[in-house]
């Protein structure tokens, strides 16, 4: 079942931009961003964000298991999405060469960076424990969720 139909007609959408409006603070939206995908989507054990500060990503408010603090721009999935400004779906995390282990039963992942004021700010990290989790459908969805969260803080 892909994301979209699990939360029945698209309503987290709708949901995301009632619970960011009229909060512009980029640790506050975020916790929240975090915290309704983390709830409302099935099948995931990690939702969060990491924040860039010079050249290296720093741990955000998320849900899940407690994770590394640090990444450096270009390494392991997130860093690579952060270098490339570009989403990246990992169906099966064994198979991405330098991918960082926080939490052992992460399967796959989707990270997509994210733009506030045209200049990269960090990323929004997603993992499931399930192989082949994110498809085209979620790929649209999280991008939204994280078109919804800068929009939200510009
Ligand atoms: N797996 C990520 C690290 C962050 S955790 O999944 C929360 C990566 O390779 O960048």
């Amino acid at each position: 079942m892909s994301v979209a139909a699990a939360v029945q007609d698209d309503d987290l959408l709708p949901e995301l931009r009632a619970l960011l409006a009229g909060e512009r603070d980029p640790v506050a939206n975020a916790a929240n961003t975090a915290a309704l995908i983390f709830t409302r989507l099935p099948r995931l054990n990690w939702a969060g964000f990491y924040f860039l500060q010079g050249d290296t990503l720093v741990l955000g408010p998320f849900q899940g298991q407690p994770a590394c603090t640090r990444i450096r721009l270009g390494q392991g999935v997130c860093g690579t999405a952060a270098l490339r400004n570009e989403t990246i779906i990992v169906p099966d995390v064994h198979e991405f060469p330098g991918h960082i282990v926080c939490d052992s039963a992460s399967l796959s992942e989707i990270v997509v960076p994210l733009s506030i004021a045209g200049k990269l700010s960090g990323v929004l990290d997603i993992d499931s424990p399930a192989l082949d989790r994110f498809g085209p459908a979620e790929r649209a969805l999280i991008e939204a969720v994280a078109a919804l969260y800068v929009e939200a803080c510009e």
